[in-house]
């Protein structure tokens, strides 16, 4: 029988069920940054931005996976606000490391209860989570710098994340599985 949210679900399994939201909302936020980007003449930014917006979709569907996997029962959330308006490129990839920063304590939340509750499984499937915030915490973090040392010029942006940021190759090899197709 799978667990409900009204039958006892475990405090760890109630904070993943609402990562699940913040991950979806993350993805939408990086949809509206890549289209401000893309409608803007930015394709290097838009292309950055379009291809984190897949990556958190896969975030949201390796929790989906999990909980599956835990009979827990899944309702899929809608997403929370998004924001859409920005005076500069500057404030788009400020609100992106914001919010990765907020992601990067979600998780340390949610360690922080699967200790507390020793679900040692728990536990397992949060660490490539957290090694992936720290990754993408300083990726938002270079960005942020490049945008400011290029005093408005976004030409020079663009070269740079033409030149520095890549699309992966797909996740690394450890990833948890997505419910689903993925980006890997
Ligand atoms: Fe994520
Ligand atoms: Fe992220």
């Amino acid at each position: 029988m799978t667990k409900s949210a009204e039958h006892g679900l475990s405090k760890f399994h109630r904070l993943l069920i609402d990562q699940l939201r913040h991950e979806f909302t993350a993805s939408h936020q990086y949809v509206a940054l890549a289209t401000w980007f893309d409608a803007r003449d930015l394709p290097q930014l838009a292309r950055v931005f379009y291809r984190q917006a897949l990556e958190e979709r896969d975030h949201a569907m390796m929790i989906v996976r999990y909980l599956i996997d835990s009979d827990v029962s899944v309702t899929i959330p809608r997403v929370d606000e998004i924001q859409n308006d920005f005076d500069t490129p500057r404030d788009l990839v400020a609100l992106a490391l914001r919010q990765e920063r907020e992601v990067t304590n979600q998780f340390h939340m949610l360690m922080r209860v699967a200790r507390e509750e020793n679900d040692y499984t728990g536990e397992q499937f949060l660490h490539w989570f957290l090694q992936e915030q720290t990754e993408e915490v300083a990726k938002m973090s270079t960005l942020l710098a490049v945008i400011d040392r290029s005093a408005g010029n976004l030409f020079d942006v663009e070269n740079f994340v033409a030149r520095d940021m890549p699309d992966e190759s797909g996740g690394s090899a450890d990833a948890p599985s997505t419910a689903g197709p993925s980006l890997t």
